[in-house]
């Protein structure tokens, strides 16, 4: 495995083999980001994880500054888990000028839920994701589960913009105790990681309720309530269609979606029911 933090370094290694499958993470790497090198391993052809810290998705108010950045750790993992490039880049090599070109996702996809929060998060998502995908030339990105709505608005990129570029899903990796893995999950002190599990059963229990035909926005302002009670500040807790996150009428999948911060660390977590 060979590791470039430079553009024409990555370049010039992959020039002339097969196009590549990108998985691009932002670092701090867990058991949930090699499962998607493993999947983009099975593919059979060559595969580059990213590893950057993305400034232009984090609000001035957000954790960019405290962000784990763990390379050397994040290399060997990537190393086991059957990586060939690790594409490592600085800011000054991603961003040399100051990035005034931006992508402006649908506002459909992109100004609900994460976005409602977040307002500036696809944009910066979507920008530095298609630098990349531009720079790897991939034949496949892979992506997960866990941050849903990310997923929908970068398959929606890809079709939009006509990326020659195909974008896989892999499901969400969770610890024994049903919390899903995350960066974020070392923020959390020894007591707040025991109590975390309660955003995933929270979910489950309202996708049992859903389907004994509970409606959705009692099922909601249930779900509410409880983490509410227990300690949890949720930004939001909502059963949505799984194909555009539009609103549920019950007759196509749904995707119950939630973000809550527990302490000073926020989680969020899906469920397909
Ligand atoms: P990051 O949070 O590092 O996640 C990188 C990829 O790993 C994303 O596709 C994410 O959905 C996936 N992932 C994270 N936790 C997972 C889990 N428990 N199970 C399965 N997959 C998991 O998402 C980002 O970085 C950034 O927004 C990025 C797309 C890299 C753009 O900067």
């Amino acid at each position: 495995m060979r590791v470039y933090h430079t553009i024409a370094e990555l370049r010039s290694a992959l020039a002339g083999a097969s196009r590549p499958v990108l998985v691009p993470t932002m670092g701090g790497l867990h058991e949930g980001h090699l499962s998607l090198v493993r999947v983009a391993a099975a593919a059979g052809r060559p595969v580059v994880t990213s590893i950057f810290v993305n400034r232009l998705q984090f609000a001035p108010s957000e954790d960019f500054a405290r962000y784990p950045r763990t390379l050397d750790r994040d290399v060997e993992l990537l190393e086991g888990a059957g990586c060939d490039v690790v594409f490592a880049p600085t800011e000054v090599e991603l961003y040399p000028e100051p990035q005034l070109f931006k992508v402006l996702p649908s506002a459909q996809l992109s100004a609900v839920l994460e976005g409602a929060v977040r307002p500036d998060f696809f944009t910066g998502v979507c920008t530095v994701v298609l630098k990349l995908l531009h720079i790897v030339q991939p034949h496949a990105a892979i992506f997960g589960k866990k941050d849903y709505q990310q997923l929908l608005v970068l398959r929606a990129m890809a079709r939009q913009l006509t990326l020659p570029v195909a974008i896989s899903a892999a499901e969400t990796v969770r610890a024994s105790d049903g919390l899903a893995l995350s960066s974020r999950n070392t923020y959390l002190t020894d007591e707040q990681r025991r109590q975390a599990p309660e955003l995933y059963a929270t979910l489950c229990q309202m996708a049992g309720r859903l389907r004994e035909g509970v409606s959705a926005q009692q099922v909601e302002a249930d779900a509410l309530r409880i983490l509410t009670a227990r300690g949890w500040r949720p930004d939001y807790v909502a059963v949505r269609r799984q194909a555009d996150l539009g609103s549920a009428d019950g007759q196509e999948p749904q995707v119950i979606l939630a973000a809550a911060t527990l302490g000073s660390t926020r989680l969020i977590d899906n469920v397909e029911v």
